[in-house]
Order: structure tokens, then C-alpha cells, then sequence
């Protein structure tokens, strides 16, 4: 199972949504593949924002080797879920998708926790660090979600 995660930047929210799936699945001895991009390519090549490693060192988990990269088209054949975190996201990951199988692998991340409810991950680039703690948390149940659900597939 190959997981990516994608936000607009992937500098504030994707990179720590990658930390934290990582983590909950080691937790869980889920093996699966995680990686992190943007739709964007305005912060290719950097680390995540500090406040985003900031809030993970917090609950134990290192993302400081993570480097943005952009959403490509070639993603659809290496990964089998992508999650995004916004509606505009979702528009632009599947506006590059070529078969409508390839579209339904990607998924708003809060529909893992409120189904159905096309909820986004509020992006914390411009706002103070509680922002930051708010996303990790809306993460962390996501991800605990997403490892459950992967674990129910297996049974
Ligand atoms: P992210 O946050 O999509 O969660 O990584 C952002 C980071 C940078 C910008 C926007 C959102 N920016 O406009 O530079």
C-alpha cells in the first residue's frame, strides 16, 4: 500500500500528515509507503515550515528530513490513496488525473473521520501556532483512520 498526502505547499500540512500516517502505522506494525507533496511548486526542495516541525517534535515525531516536492501527473501510477486537505486540492490533484479510477483514488483526509462531509484542513501558513496544534490533531485522528481502515482491508 502507497500513501500520498497533498496540500497546496507541502511545507505546512502534507509534510505533517506524512510524519504522523509514518508514525501511527509503525505504532500500529502497518508496513505501507507514505510520501508528501504540493500542488504547488513555490517551496520545491525546502524543509517543512518550522512551525510545522515545531508542532511534531512536540508529539515525538521528526519530519526535518522531509523536502517539498510538487504533485505530478506520473503520481497516479505510484500511489493507490492520495489524500488532500482542501477542496481546491481535491480540484487540482484530480484535474490531472486521466482515468476516472485514477480520480477515485484521491480523498478529502477529513472524510476519513467525517464521512461525507467534503471538511477541509484549514491552512495554518498564515495564521499563529495553535493553528499548527489544531492541524496536527484533525492529522493525527485522520491518520488513525486511515491505518484502521488499511488494517480492515487486510482482514
Ligand atoms: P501548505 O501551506 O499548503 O499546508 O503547505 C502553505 C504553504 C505555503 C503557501 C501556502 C500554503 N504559500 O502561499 O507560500
Amino acid at each position: 500500500m502507497k500513501v500520498l498526502m497533498v496540500c497546496l505547499g507541502n511545507i505546512c500540512r502534507s509534510p505533517l500528515a506524512e510524519g504522523v500516517l509514518k508514525e501511527t502505522a509503525k505504532r500500529e506494525g502497518l508496513d505501507i509507503y507514505v510520501d508528501s507533496a504540493g500542488t504547488a511548486a513555490y517551496h520545491a526542495g525546502e524543509r517543512p515550515d518550522r512551525r510545522s516541525q515545531e508542532v511534531a517534535r512536540k508529539h515525538g515525531i521528526d519530519i526535518s528530513n522531509q523536502r517539498a516536492r510538487q504533485f505530478e501527473r506520473e503520481d497516479f501510477a505510484l500511489f493507490d490513496r492520495i489524500y488532500v486537505m482542501d477542496k481546491s486540492n481535491y480540484d487540482d490533484v484530480v484535474s490531472l488525473a486521466d482515468t476516472r479510477e485514477d480520480a477515485a483514488k484521491v480523498e478529502m483526509i477529513l472524510n476519513t473521520v467525517y464521512p461525507g462531509k467534503d471538511l477541509s484542513v484549514p491552512d495554518p501558513y498564515y495564521g499563529g501556532n495553535d493553528g499548527f496544534e489544531k492541524v496536527f490533531q484533525m492529522l493525527d485522528n485522520s491518520c488513525k483512520k486511515v491505518v484502521e481502515t488499511i488494517l480492515a482491508e487486510k482482514q
